[in-house]
């Protein structure tokens, strides 16, 4: 006889998660498809998932779309992403009704430009929304979002106006300066890896891994994956 596994209890959700949409490539080689065909239900299942941590009161959500490494791919597909991107974007209309507030966290400069400017619509235009604060990071690295806080923190220490420097002079400076740390990281699609996400904000995350690549990832997979982090027992280095 198998226990019976434990519901996620809703009353106890982790205030953010942090998901690494990983394995599109691979959902589309399995269907002999393009890559791009992946990302495009990649994309929608994104929607989705968003949606349904909208639904069942998530706070945050941080989604990894597009990391500082990811340009190294054939052009065409990294222009696929973009396209999907610039769908998105005009799509942007369903924040407010959704009443999902969205950041977009990375080295958006790099972007072109009108997809800047889409994401600034994006992000206007959901600003006074209530529900989900959703994270998409995009053209992200963790070393590269450090790197940024300690040229910020250089340049401050120069002109005179930061004195002391700890660790709470770096979280100040990041992205994600006004959120929680992620509580809980997942990453579907076999790999046990960070693949430079977040990774001054994970120092006390939980994770999480499945095969399931992530166009195949279903709002049950969330849920198991916060009723297995409802187990857990966090010591944040103290004892018991
Ligand atoms: C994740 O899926 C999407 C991005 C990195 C943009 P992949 O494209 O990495 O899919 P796999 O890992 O090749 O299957
Ligand atoms: C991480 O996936 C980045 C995103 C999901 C956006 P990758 O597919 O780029 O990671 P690696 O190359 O397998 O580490
Ligand atoms: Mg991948």
């Amino acid at each position: 006889m198998f226990a019976k596994r434990k519901k996620m209890d809703s009353t106890r959700l982790p205030a953010h998660i942090g998901i690494i949409m990983d394995g599109n490539g691979r959902w589309a080689k399995k269907r002999a498809l393009p890559r791009s065909a992946g990302h495009s239900a990649g994309s929608k299942n994104f929607k989705q998932i968003a949606r349904y941590c909208n639904q069942i009161g998530l706070q945050y959500l941080t989604v990894y779309a597009f990391s500082t490494e990811n340009w190294k791919r054939p052009q065409k597909e990294v222009e696929s992403i973009m396209n999907l991107l610039r769908d998105y974007l005009k799509d942007a209309k369903n924040f407010k009704d959704e009443n999902i507030k969205v950041r977009f966290i990375g080295d958006l400069k790099a972007l072109p430009e009108d997809i800047q400017t889409l994401i600034q619509e994006a992000e206007d235009g959901s600003k006074d929304a209530t529900g989900l604060r959703l994270n998409i990071a995009l053209n992200y690295g963790g070393r590269d979002e450090i790197v940024h806080a300690v040229r910020k923190i250089a340049q401050e220490y120069k002109d005179g106006s930061l004195l002391k420097i700890n660790e709470q002079t770096i979280s100040d400076r990041i992205y994600t300066f006004d959120q929680p740390d992620p509580d809980l990281i997942i990453r579907p699609s076999g790999e046990y890896r960070l693949s430079n996400f977040l990774l001054w904000q994970s120092a006390y995350s939980e994770f999480w891994f499945s095969n399931v690549l992530w166009p195949d990832f279903k709002p049950s997979d969330l849920d198991r994956a916060i009723a297995d982090y409802q187990k857990r027992d966090r010591r944040y280095g103290d004892i018991q």
